[in-house]
């Protein structure tokens, strides 16, 4: 039998969170999980269960990918001495508000397929992956802020990474934190931040010679 997990803490997230309409206006009504989401890097002293971390890890399972390869992998540091090494390779900045996210996860994929030959999309599949697990934790009422900067080779060397594996973002997850609890050089940035218009993300297909994008013409 298939049993639904039910997670205590789900926030139902059919509003914009008056936090972050101070920032942050949609364009077109989104669902305002997608704005309600963001990446504060004050997390509390409450640990995650594992039915909660296994529920935000589900969502990233059911990530669409490339012959359906599935190439994301997962290094999950919840337990003390996992947590340290992680943060032996995290930068210096990072490490200084990460320390106190009670889950550190990261984001690998297989760079090669299930035959052997090399996987273009595992990139472009596991930043799907990702971004199921930043909004399903949201939906739980958790916090996720993802990290590029790590010591890529001495996470390799730590984690006995094989080359067929390749690093992405080490993710941060919990839940948030008082800002008290942050860094003072951090308090400035955490808020919601906002987004160039949508028009400037789309780019001109040049059907006549001269490209003109839908949203330009407006
Ligand atoms: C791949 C990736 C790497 C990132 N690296 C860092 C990092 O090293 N340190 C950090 O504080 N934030 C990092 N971030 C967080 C971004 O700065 C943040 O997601 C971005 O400013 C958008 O803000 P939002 O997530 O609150 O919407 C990273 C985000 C991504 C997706």
């Amino acid at each position: 039998m298939i049993t639904t997990p039910t997670p205590t803490d789900v926030h139902a997230e059919e509003v914009y969170s008056p936090e972050v309409t101070k920032t942050r206006q949609p364009e077109y009504s989104v669902h305002p999980l997608f704005l309600n989401r963001w990446s504060p890097r004050s997390y509390a002293n409450r640990p995650v269960s594992d039915e909660v971390l296994h529920t935000v890890l589900e969502a990233a399972r059911w990530a669409p990918s490339s012959s359906n390869q599935q190439p994301w992998r997962f290094y999950v540091a919840k337990e003390k001495a996992e947590h340290e090494l992680f943060q032996s390779f995290l930068k210096p900045r990072n490490k200084l508000w990460a320390v106190n996210a009670p889950v550190l996860i990261l984001v690998a994929s297989q760079n090669v397929k299930e035959n052997g030959d090399p996987n273009g999309a595992h990139a472009f599949d596991t930043g799907a992956a990702w971004a199921a697990i930043a909004l399903q934790a949201r939906l739980l009422g958790l916090s996720t802020r993802a990290i590029g900067g790590f010591e890529q080779e001495a996470a390799r060397e730590l984690l006995q990474v094989p080359a067929n594996i390749s690093l992405h973002a080490v993710i941060a997850l919990g839940y948030r934190g008082e800002l008290e609890s942050l860094d003072p050089s951090f308090h400035e940035q955490e808020k919601p931040n906002t987004r160039r218009p949508l028009r400037e993300s789309i780019l001109p297909i040049p059907v006549n010679g001269e490209g003109e994008s839908e949203l330009e013409q407006e």
